[in-house]
C-alpha cells in the first residue's frame, strides 16, 4: 500500500513509479480524508509506503490532521515500511518528523528517502523557466529510480540528517500554520471562467462555486496551492505568487 498526497503531480508521479515496481495499490490521502476513512489495514505480504511533499520543512497539515484520528494496522508486523519526501530546495526536518508522527501510531519506518524536484512554492520561486523546471524534474526522476530500487531491495536504515534545529523547525511550522488562511487568496473575477476546477480538486473542500465563482468557505486549509497552480485562467493569486508563474508536473494525469 502506498499512501500519497499531491497537489501539482510530483508525489503522484513518485507513488505511481513505486506502484509500477512493487505492484502495490496506491491510496490518495485526499480520498481517505474525503471518505473519512481513518482505519487503514496493510494486507499481509505488502509494504507500507508514504509519499509526501515537504511543507515548511515538515509534514503537510492534511497528513498531521489525518494521523490525529487514524489507526494503521499492519497485518504483518514485519512489513517493510518506508517514507518518501519530495522537496524543491530543502527537506528540512520532514524525515525525522515523519518518523516521530507515525511512531505515535506504532509505525516505525525502516527507511526514509527524499527526492528533489521543482519547488512549487510560488511566492518565493520563479516557475516560468520551463527548461530549469525540466532539469529539476529530471533530477527528481533519477532520485526516484534509485529509491524504487532501494524499496525493491527493502533496504533498511536510510535517512537524512535534519537541516534545521528543533527550534527552527518549530518556528517554520508555526509560520505555516499562521499563513495557511484562505483569506490570503485573491480571485481576479475578470480572468475567472467559472470552470470549477479549483473547487473540485481542493482536498479539503475549502472552495465552493457560488454564482459561477469560487468562494473559500473554510478559514484554514493545507495550503497545497492546487487551486492556484491548476487554475486554467491564472485567476487565483496567493501572496503575489502569480508573478512567478504556475506549475504542474505534466508526466501524470492530475485527478480532481
Ligand atoms: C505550502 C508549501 C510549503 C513548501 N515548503 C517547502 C519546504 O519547506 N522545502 C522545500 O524544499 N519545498 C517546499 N515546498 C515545495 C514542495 O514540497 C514541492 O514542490 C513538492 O514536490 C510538491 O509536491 P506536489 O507536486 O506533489 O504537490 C513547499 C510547497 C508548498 C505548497
Ligand atoms: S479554476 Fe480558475 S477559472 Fe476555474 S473556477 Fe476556479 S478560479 Fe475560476
Ligand atoms: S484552498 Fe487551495 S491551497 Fe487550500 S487546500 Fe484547497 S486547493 Fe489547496
Amino acid at each position: 500500500m502506498i499512501v500519497y498526497f499531491s497537489a501539482t503531480g510530483t508525489n503522484k508521479y513518485v507513488a505511481q513509479e513505486l506502484a509500477k515496481a512493487t505492484g502495490e495499490e496506491i491510496v490518495p490521502l485526499k480520498e481517505l480524508v474525503r471518505q473519512q476513512k481513518y482505519q487503514l489495514t496493510v494486507p499481509a505480504g505488502e509494504n507500507f509506503g508514504v509519499v509526501m511533499p515537504t511543507y515548511w520543512e515538515g509534514l503537510p497539515s492534511i497528513l498531521l490532521d489525518y494521523l490525529s484520528q487514524a489507526e494503521i494496522d499492519l497485518e504483518d508486523q514485519k512489513a517493510y515500511c518506508y517514507f518518501v519526501a519530495t522537496y524543491g530546495c530543502d527537506y528540512g526536518n520532514i524525515l525525522s518528523t515523519a518518523q516521530k508522527e507515525f511512531g505515535k501510531l506504532g509505525i516505525q519506518f525502516d527507511s526514509l528517502y527524499a527526492a528533489r524536484f521543482v519547488d512549487n512554492w510560488s511566492p518565493m520561486f520563479y516557475l516560468k523557466d520551463v527548461d530549469r523546471n525540466r532539469r529539476a524534474e529530471e533530477n527528481g526522476e533519477a532520485e526516484t529510480r534509485r529509491i524504487v530500487q532501494q524499496v525493491l531491495r527493502k533496504e533498511k536504515g536510510h535517512t537524512l540528517p535534519n537541516q534545521m534545529s528543533a527550534l527552527g523547525a518549530a518556528a517554520a511550522k508555526a509560520n505555516y500554520n499562521r499563513i495557511r488562511k484562505t483569506k490570503r487568496f485573491r480571485l481576479d473575477i475578470h480572468k475567472c471562467i467559472g470552470c470549477g476546477l479549483c473547487a473540485k480538486q481542493c482536498p479539503l473542500d475549502a472552495i465552493e462555486i457560488q454564482e459561477g465563482r469560487p468562494v473559500w468557505v473554510k478559514k484554514k486549509c493545507t495550503l497545497c496551492l492546487g487551486c492556484f497552480h491548476r487554475c486554467p485562467a491564472g485567476a487565483i493569486d496567493y501572496d503575489g505568487g502569480l508573478r512567478n508563474g504556475q506549475y504542474v508536473y505534466t508526466k501524470v494525469a492530475l485527478d480532481n
